[in-house]
């Protein structure tokens, strides 16, 4: 046995086609797992998922600039291409695309792709641009691939509702398939920015998924969501956050605000635990 080749790796959107072009000509199914890298096992379980739905999987490596504010961690967010490429290797991924900036953002470039309602809300509302920047690369991503299905985690459980509308709305022949969170083994949602926590952090971080999912517990048996969120706010205050940006119960679907749980809910949270910021979602 020899050693193993490394991934094969495309950072043109021309050979990206290509490649796609000659499966689909042979009738393979084709899945599509987005990332910035830095993968951990949140990231691996879409390629897990990927693998064993599809013929072919395609991960993609890009740090959107176009979805970081001022003064947010892009020049800091970690990179690592052949730690990442080795990782989705092992699980069978069959093709890396990792294009530098020029590529998908060429000297002129200046669409972008805005989703109203869903897009304005919560972390659009804290983090104005950023779902902007994020449809804008997912919606290029999926036309540049056209996958049968491209896999996104509920982790960021709005951004997959943002690219589903914009899959609707565009009418981009792509199926988005919703990933359930990976956690550790105490609750807290596998994240790479899970680094920026010194140790005394890391051992606080796990009280925001207790107390969302407490929250979701709650609102099952019929307590009223608004008490529960002052409630969890709190919780989140006196267990080290600094600054809870919302903890809120909403629609699954539309992202609205939920009066019970007559419906599909969903419990979503951001809050700040020194250096980072930390965001979680349960189901009701
Ligand atoms: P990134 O943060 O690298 O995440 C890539 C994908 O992994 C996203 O769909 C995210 O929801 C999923 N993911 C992250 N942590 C997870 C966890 N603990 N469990 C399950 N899935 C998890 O999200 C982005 O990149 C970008 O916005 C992107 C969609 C690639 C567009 O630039």
């Amino acid at each position: 046995m020899g050693v193993a080749s490394p991934l094969d790796t495309v950072r043109t959107v021309s050979d990206l086609r290509a490649r796609i072009a000659a499966w689909r000509a042979e009738g393979l199914r084709v899945g599509l797992v987005p990332t910035m890298g830095a993968l951990h096992d949140g990231h691996i379980s879409l390629v897990k998922n990927s693998v064993a739905d599809c013929e072919k999987t395609v991960v993609t490596l890009f740090v959107n600039p176009a979805q970081f504010g001022e003064g947010e961690d892009f020049g800091v967010y970690p990179r690592n291409e052949e730690r990442d490429a080795e990782m989705v290797q092992a699980e069978g991924a069959d093709l890396l695309f990792a294009p530098g900036v020029e590529e998908v953002y060429p000297e002129g470039h200046s669409t972008k792709v805005h989703v109203g309602g869903l897009g304005d809300v919560l972390e659009g509302e804290f983090r104005p641009g950023f779902f902007t920047g994020v449809a804008t690369v997912v919606t290029k991503l999926l036309l540049q691939s056209l996958p049968d299905e491209a896999y996104f985690g509920e982790k960021d459980y709005q951004q997959l509702q943002v690219i589903k509308k914009l899959i609707r709305d565009l009418d981009i022949p792509v199926t988005a398939t919703g990933v359930k969170t990976v956690r550790e083994a105490d609750g807290l949602a596998l994240s790479s920015r899970n680094a920026y926590l010194t140790p005394e952090e890391r051992a606080q971080a796990p009280i925001l998924h207790g107390t969302i999912a407490q929250v979701a517990e709650q609102v099952g048996r019929g307590e009223n969501p608004r008490d529960l969120e002052a409630w969890a706010k709190g919780q989140l205050e006196r267990g080290g956050f600094w600054q809870v940006d919302y903890v809120t119960v909403r629609d699954a679907a539309t992202l609205d605000e939920a009066a019970d749980a007559s419906r599909p809910a969903r419990v979503l949270a951001a809050a700040w635990l020194g250096k980072a910021r930390l965001i979680d979602n349960v189901p009701v």
